[in-house]
């Protein structure tokens, strides 16, 4: 059977950096509580030349880079994002060009911080549907064009940058034995529409908007949504967390990472934690905390490793991957 099999990641991040300490003259804050009540210690911010287009076209390249391949071997890109270049037409059309890419086919996909997740998932159906043989997944971010700089309870949080991944067809046995995209699931739920959403968009108020968040309310939801889609693919792959060699998780919350790993039993040592070095990425969180672990040389070929987001909407989602 046909695998979805990763070939390579990659990352860009914008060239500065903001501290926790640099939001305490801004905002009534300190770098205390959003570092005890998060684990976010730094966020990259994007300059006005640095925009969602701009970072994936850089994280497609380095994970092009990364696999040994050039935009002539890919047939499709899929963009997971919330912040697009423009509202149409889609940044990841404007990524094929920059890329200097005229064959095949990109479009973008929005489930918020689930995005990459929901993006891998796509990919692989693309892959396993014979309409592509290999796919630039990519998540690009840029939030704090979205960000209410003067609101404490959401601009602490959130970060810009991207990440992405090459997804190439491979030939597989079907068994969890073999490489590639083993098992997922998505869900979603708009009862909860609300808690975590832009207060604009063309079709209603006709502006960009700011993100307005219930933190406590999603903060409440995420652990039980989280368990649930993991345990579903675990299930589904007839694995335990045992089995786990690596698990990257959305990184909004280290709090939220801890207690999901301890409700689920993964242990400690196997979580990837990039929330203190970027905040939230959104749909660039997952890819990005990927492409560190495979760049310090901890996700290895053969490696299992489980990916999981949940965001605004609600979204909610996990892949699970053998490296
Ligand atoms: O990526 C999509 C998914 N998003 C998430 O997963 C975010 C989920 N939520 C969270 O991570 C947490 O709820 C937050 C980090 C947003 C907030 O942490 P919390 O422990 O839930 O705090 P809280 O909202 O209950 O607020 C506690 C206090 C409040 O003051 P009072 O009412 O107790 O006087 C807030 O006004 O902390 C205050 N507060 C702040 N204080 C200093 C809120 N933001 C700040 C701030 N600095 N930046």
């Amino acid at each position: 059977m046909i695998r979805s099999v990763v070939r390579g990641t990659g990352a860009a991040l914008p060239r500065r950096i903001m501290k926790n300490a640099d939001f305490e003259g801004m905002v009534e804050t300190s770098d205390e509580w959003i570092a005890q009540r998060t684990g976010i210690r730094q966020r990259h911010i994007a300059a006005d030349d640095e925009t969602t287009a701009s970072l994936g076209e850089a994280a497609a390249r380095a994970a092009l880079d990364n696999a040994g391949l050039t935009p002539d071997d890919i047939d499709l890109i899929v963009l997971a994002t919330s912040t697009p270049n423009n509202t149409f037409p889609a940044t990841a059309v404007d990524i094929q060009n920059r890329l200097g890419m005229h064959h095949g086919f990109a479009f973008d996909l929005q489930a918020v911080c689930s995005g990459f997740v929901y993006a891998v998932t796509t990919a692989d159906l693309y892959i396993r549907g014979g309409l592509a043989k290999r796919v630039l997944v990519i998540g690009s971010e840029t939030f704090s064009r979205i960000l209410d700089w003067s609101d404490r309870s959401t601009c602490v949080l959130f970060g810009d940058g991207a990440g992405a991944m090459v997804l190439e067809a491979g030939e597989g046995t079907g068994s969890i034995a073999d490489r590639g995209v083993l098992a997922g699931s998505l869900r979603s739920d708009g009862t909860h529409k609300d808690k975590l959403f832009v207060d604009g968009g063309p079709s209603t108020t006709g502006t960009v908007g700011y993100l307005r968040m219930e933190g406590r309310e999603v903060f409440k939801h995420a652990v039980g949504m989280i368990t649930d889609v993991i345990e579903a693919t675990f299930s589904a792959a007839g694995i335990t967390a045992e089995d786990l060699d690596w698990f990257v998780p959305h990184q909004a919350n280290k709090r939220i990472i801890d207690a999901s790993a301890k409700k689920l039993g993964i242990a400690e040592q196997k979580v990837v934690v990039t929330v203190d070095l970027h905040g939230n990425t959104s749909a660039a969180s997952v890819p990005l905390a990927l492409s560190v672990a495979v760049a310090d040389g901890r996700i290895k070929k053969g490696d299992l490793v489980l990916l999981e987001a949940m965001g605004g909407g609600f979204t909610w989602g996990a892949v699970l991957v053998r490296w």
